[in-house]
């Protein structure tokens, strides 16, 4: 281990989300620390280029198709990257989408869409990593990406927040349950870091206005997460579960 007590040198990493923003960030970080690492989403053309990328720069990836909220493609993605990789420790649940609007007009779908990805796929994903852990002994840290939009109220986002309140939850949960198997549970609770999702936003005077309200007056960009990912997936936590790290500029304890 050296002296870097967050080098992942002989963990392989699966990162759901891997195609874009936070998720293809985390896949970089995670290989430049000595994981290897699986990147997984539903767009093989951009998993494909970025794990070329890290194997290009001397990091060792391998990439799945992998939709988080079918069970089948779980399970067939896991199942790959267990054969081809041998053991995967570390999951980072990252994959994640969001949907804006007031809830009286929210549609069945919208809802459906949200909570799935968010909620049930990381269940899923975690579920599936979770029995073949089990059975091979040794543990394993898992990563939920939530949000402070899970941790306090705002509007226009019922849909997104209940499903990141629910996740916060879930690590809970399955931290106590998972602590017999030596599965580690934690998650980052991020505020907004600038990404596609919200790229958008930040550029109306509503996204000016609300970079007001965070005490450090910016928003975050994926690097600022990475002191809180590599804590989680390393060892250095080894007493960490079922714990949400906040990495928000202050966001969360902006005045009332
Ligand atoms: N950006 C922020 O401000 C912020 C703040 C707090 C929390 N977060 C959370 O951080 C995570 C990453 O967000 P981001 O900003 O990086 O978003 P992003 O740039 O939109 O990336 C989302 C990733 O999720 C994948 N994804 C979406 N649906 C999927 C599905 N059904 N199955 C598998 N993969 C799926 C997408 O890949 P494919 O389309 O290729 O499947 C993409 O790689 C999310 O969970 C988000 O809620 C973000």
């Amino acid at each position: 281990m050296g002296g870097n007590v967050f080098d992942l040198s002989g963990k392989t990493a699966l990162v759901t989300g891997a195609s874009d923003g936070i998720g293809a960030h985390f896949a970089r970080l995670l290989a430049k620390n000595g994981a290897r690492v699986a990147l997984t989403a539903r767009r093989a053309e951009r998993l494909h280029k970025i794990a070329g990328d890290i194997n290009r720069q001397g990091g060792e990836a391998a990439a799945a198709v992998m939709d988080v909220c079918d069970a089948a493609s779980v399970e067939d993605a896991v199942a790959g990257l267990w054969t081809d990789l041998g053991r995967v420790d570390v999951l980072v649940n990252n994959a994640g989408i969001a949907a804006g609007g007031m809830a009286v007009g929210v549609a069945e779908a919208e809802w459906d869409a949200v909570v799935d990805t968010n909620l049930k796929g990381a269940f899923l994903v975690a579920q599936n990593m979770a029995r073949r852990l089990a059975a091979a002994g040794g543990g394993g840290s898992f990563v939920n990406i939530t949000s402070i939009l899970g941790e306090r109220a705002a509007g226009n986002v019922a849909a997104y927040a209940a499903s990141k309140a629910a996740l916060a939850h879930l690590t809970r949960v399955l931290a106590l349950e998972w602590a017999r198997h030596g599965i580690r549970v934690n998650a980052i609770a991020p505020g907004y870091i600038g990404t596609a999702m919200n790229r958008q936003f930040f550029a109306t005077e509503a996204g000016r206005n609300t970079i007001k309200k965070i005490p450090q007056r910016r928003i975050g960009e994926p690097r600022d997460l990475d002191g809180a990912l590599l804590l989680l997936a390393s060892d250095a936590s080894s007493y960490m579960t079922g714990s949400t790290i906040v990495v928000d500029g202050g966001h969360l304890q902006s005045s009332l």
